[in-house]
């Protein structure tokens, strides 16, 4: 960091003497006190501070959770039943880990579609999008690489049918299978390394972007429910924004309301459904994983089930899977793009025309649809002329969901859009 102007000094000679050494204030005043937000962030904006809220949940209830946990397949299945009974409190450490999984995707989703509502992937936010794909494709890693410390069936099977996909690539595919699992089936060598990557190799990558996630954010400035650019409209003897209001105190305060109503809703789960009727955690996995006994359906947890729905809905065409695999790759992959594919005059779903409102809606519903059939075996709805009608629909909305983003450059271009404001609307 280049040399902090001097500060001035602040009464307090603890704090005089660390600013000397070191920029406290000047970060505490750049990224806190003196960080100018939109004055109209709304619901939508609730999402980014409780992300890094739960990160910390998590960290925090991973390291006590490491302290009793056994990486050993002798012993890890036992390890968490141990921590459950046995272990003063362990039972509410693992269901705040478990339940702080689910509840972080939950979180990420809705920041995401914050995204999709209000374009902040656009210039000049692209990096803060590119960091948060990153982010989201860590956090994928993290939590599969987590499921299977338990050690359960649907642990030991999903890490299975996942590390099988590999296998579906041609020539080097098998090779690389054995080489992420360490072994030719999914063993104790592989949860060694799952353990290695889950507690610390993972959440290190993960809080080191989402501190430049952050920089990024705070170098350009936060977009707003108007996607009005609050810089253009400074006040001329500060250089504040005028649609600026500094970030402490008022929007530490507004994030504190944010926070208090997830822990309602987190302690709700907690106390009252920790297992969310086997959507947070799986009956299947309250079975000790057994190498020679394949489970009758293997789902993997919900956050995962959309792209699961697209890979069962490929054919094996040619007697290859890898079709499957690259359709679910790039439905993932696909999200980074978003900001050169987005050629609308508008930011905000404020000012769009019904073109881009349309798809929206169908990309969401085809989302969520695709993550209902996910959790379901793929025959669950019968067969018309001999087709599971569960692949049909899984095979349309796949479609639906690429053409979001295939066609958003005509469509967005396309759109009627409404004039943006000058300034923020309130
Ligand atoms: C651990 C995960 C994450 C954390 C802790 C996090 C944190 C934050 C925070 C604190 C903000 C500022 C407050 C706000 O705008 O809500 C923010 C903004 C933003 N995040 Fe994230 N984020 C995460 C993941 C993601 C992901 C996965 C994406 C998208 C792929 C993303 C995209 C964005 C964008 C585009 C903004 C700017 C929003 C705007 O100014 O309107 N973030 N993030």
């Amino acid at each position: 960091m280049s040399k902090s102007p001097a500060q001035p000094q602040s009464g307090n000679a603890i704090l005089d003497w660390i600013d000397a050494r070191f920029p406290l204030t000047a970060l505490w005043k750049q990224h806190i006190s003196e960080y100018y937000a939109p004055k109209n962030f709304n619901f939508w904006y609730y999402f980014g501070s409780l992300a890094m809220f739960v990160l910390v949940i998590q960290i925090v209830s991973g390291i006590f959770l490491t302290m009793n946990y056994k990486p050993d397949a002798q012993h890890a299945f036992q390890s968490v039943e141990y921590i459950m009974r046995d272990v003063y409190g362990g039972w509410l450490i693992r269901y705040i880990h478990s339940t702080g999984a689910s509840m972080f995707f939950v979180v990420i989703y809705l920041h995401m579609f914050r995204g999709l509502i209000y374009g902040s992937y656009r210039q000049p936010r692209e990096l803060i999008w590119l960091f948060g794909m990153i982010i989201y494709l860590a956090l994928m890693g993290e939590a599969f690489f987590g499921y299977l410390l338990p050690w359960g069936q649907m642990s030991y099977w999903g890490a299975q049918v996942i590390v099988n996909l590999f296998g579906a690539i041609p020539i080097v595919g098998e090779d690389l299978a054995v080489w992420i699992r360490g072994d030719y089936v999914v063993s104790d060598a592989t949860l060694n390394r799952f353990f290695a990557f889950h507690v610390i190799a993972i959440p290190l990558v993960l809080v080191m972007l989402v501190a430049a996630h952050i920089i990024a954010l705070h170098e350009v400035g936060s977009n707003n429910p108007d996607g009005v650019e609050i810089k253009k409209k400074k006040d001329p003897k500060t250089g504040i924004p005028l649609d600026g209001i500094p970030f402490h105190p008022y929007y530490t305060i507004k994030d504190l309301v944010g926070v208090v109503v997830f822990l309602a809703v987190f302690s709700f789960i907690i106390f009252f459904v920790p297992d969310m009727g086997g959507y947070f955690l799986e009956a299947n996995n309250f079975i000790p994983a057994d190498p020679m006994k394949t489970p009758p359906h293997i789902a993997p947890v919900w956050y995962f089930t959309p792209y699961y729905a697209m890979l069962r809905a490929v054919p094996a065409l040619l007697g290859t899977q890898v079709w499957g695999v690259l359709v679910m790759g790039g439905a993932v992959m696909i999200f980074f793009l978003l900001p050169w594919l987005d050629r609308g005059a508008v930011k905000s779903i404020r000012y769009r025309g019904t073109l881009y409102k349309g798809w929206l809606a169908a990309f969401v519903v085809s989302f969520l649809v695709l993550g209902v059939l996910g959790t379901q075996p793929t025959d669950f709805l019968g067969q018309v002329n001999k087709m599971d009608v569960a692949v049909i629909l899984a095979r349309v909305f796949t479609v639906v969901y690429f053409a979001f983003f295939v066609l958003m450059p005509w469509y967005t271009k396309a759109d009627r859009t409404l004039p943006e404001p000058d300034r923020v609307t309130g």
